[in-house]
């Protein structure tokens, strides 16, 4: 099993934080963002990782994490250049040579969770074919993310990117499992009204294929590229995990 994480995009939605450096390099906490999602793969086997990211920005990316064996973390990194922000199905793409025929997982790089990813991981590696995302319950607003409709038997129905009428709660994150076929599957994704190669249309073949599988995430779960206050959330929310912050001390 190969990993690929993206951190490419330009995140305007972070300006001014983001005209000098890359939202994925920005801190959370005590680390780079993109750590975290270093760390979900490592904890879920994952150590052959492709990491995606912009022209101007891959070689800080390079310099932060070497080769990845040089950090003591037992993995092994490559990195790719996306020229354009053309969209999370064009990243993914990039992978392709490196992925090769394996089955592969990708995190968006602003994506940081407590759920574990190993259980299905393992799950997906027994499957002959097929795909498999992570979904969260988000009731109060999913319909600014992708949104899963889902059976009782974790099969997905539909997904919708950013809906005005949610079918659901339960909101697409960031993270996806595919075999390798998903990458002839890219290769015939037409750009969006937004100019991208969407990962929602990605997903969506393997749905209309009946072979889109979803785990619902325990714990929490952020997106920390979309505003301000979520990346505050993910700091606050990581700080608290390791029972060094206190809220009471800062607001008063
Ligand atoms: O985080 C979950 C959401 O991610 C899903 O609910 C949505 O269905 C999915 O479309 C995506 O929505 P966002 O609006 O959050 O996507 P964003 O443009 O912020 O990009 C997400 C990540 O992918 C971010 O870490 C940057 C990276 N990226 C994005 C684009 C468009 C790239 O590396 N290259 C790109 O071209």
């Amino acid at each position: 099993m190969k990993g690929v994480i993206l951190a490419g995009g330009l995140a305007t939605r972070l300006r001014p934080l983001t005209y000098i450096t890359n939202k994925h390099l920005l801190p959370i906490y005590d680390k780079p963002m993109i750590s975290y999602a270093i760390e979900a793969m490592k904890a879920a086997g994952v150590t052959d990782v492709m990491i995606t990211s912009s022209p101007d920005h891959c070689g800080h990316f390079i310099s932060l994490l070497k080769l990845g064996s040089e950090m003591g973390l037992g993995m092994n990194f490559s990195f790719a250049v996306q020229e354009k922000p053309g969209g999370i199905s064009e990243a993914i793409l990039l992978a392709k040579d490196f992925v090769g025929q394996d089955k592969f997982l990708v995190i968006l790089g602003d994506n940081i969770f407590s759920h574990p990813l190993k259980n299905a991981v393992e799950k997906f590696q027994k499957l002959d074919k097929g795909a498999f995302v992570f979904g969260k319950r988000m009731p109060t607003d999913s319909k600014q993310y992708g949104v899963l409709e889902v059976d009782s038997d974790g099969k997905v129905i539909s997904i919708e990117e950013k809906p005005e009428k949610p079918k659901s709660d339960i909101a697409q994150t960031g993270i996806y499992m595919y075999d390798a076929r998903a990458f002839a599957m890219i290769k015939n994704l037409k750009p969006s009204a937004r100019g991208e190669l969407e990962v929602t249309d990605l997903n969506n073949h393997y749905v209309a294929e009946g072979t889109m599988h979803c785990e619902i995430m325990e714990g929490w779960w952020v997106d920390a590229g979309t505003s301000f206050d979520e990346l505050l959330r993910a700091n606050i929310t990581v700080a608290k995990e390791r029972g060094k912050l206190n809220l009471n001390d800062y607001v008063k």
